[in-house]
């Protein structure tokens, strides 16, 4: 698929299957998000644009180089935190905006609560990171949000993706591009991705 790009890295694969194990508990599942964020961080990162600068080493003056473009990461809550560490790790200047939405459990469609963003978007690269994408619901929202608040450069990262949100977003935003360390099979009845990892927020949080 067209702007969609799986994460086969070894390291995330095998972290990705602790994460579905339906015995790992909060505390190792968060351990391990934070890991296996780490990773994805470095590889949705391999095109971020540089230029260059002087910089003395103890012996002589060479080029080294500097991000060209700000970063801004954009966890959707609450699931989206759990990737906010692996990417500061790598990424330590990145500022950092929130969006507050949830998921009626009937209509399955997202329910808005919060919303912060660092100004100047124009100019940044956005990440916008959710470890999980159903219906796509959530992603397309909070993609419109950042657009409306001037974002123009959007990357998508999840750790589990659907086909259903995937097209979804495709649809309403076909020029985002989308990172994700699996194209899982299909949705349940109730819009939870299969096999999936279950409720990614509850897991990482410990509430049921
Ligand atoms: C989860 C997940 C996504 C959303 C994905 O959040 O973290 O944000 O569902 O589903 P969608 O693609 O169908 O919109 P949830 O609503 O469970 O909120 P939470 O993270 O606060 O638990
Ligand atoms: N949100 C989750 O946390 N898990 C799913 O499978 C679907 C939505």
């Amino acid at each position: 698929m067209k702007n969609l790009t799986i994460l086969h890295h070894p390291l995330v694969q095998r972290d990705l299957t602790l994460l579905r194990d339906k015995r790992t508990p909060s505390n190792q599942f968060r351990s391990v998000l934070r890991r296996a964020s780490t990773l994805m961080a470095i590889e949705v990162t391999r095109d971020l644009p540089l230029k260059s600068t002087i910089v003395a080493t103890p012996l002589a003056k060479t080029t080294g180089y500097v991000l060209s473009r700000p970063v801004v990461l954009v966890p959707i809550l609450r699931a989206g935190l759990g990737l906010v560490g692996g990417f500061v790790e790598v990424l330590p200047d990145a500022r950092v905006g929130h969006i507050g939405l949830y998921r009626d459990e009937q209509s399955l469609k997202p329910v808005d609560y919060y919303f912060k963003v660092p100004k100047n978007l124009r100019e940044a690269m956005v990440f916008l990171l959710d470890p999980m994408l159903a219906t796509g619901g959530s992603l397309a929202a909070a993609i419109t949000y950042l657009k409306k608040r001037g974002a123009k450069t959007l990357v998508c990262v999840t750790l589990v993706a659907a086909p259903e949100g995937i097209r979804r977003v495709h649809k309403e935003h076909p020029e985002v591009p989308i990172f994700t360390c699996s194209l899982d099979k299909r949705l349940n009845s109730k819009g939870y991705i299969l096999p999936g990892l279950g409720d990614a927020g509850d897991r990482i949080f410990g509430t049921e």
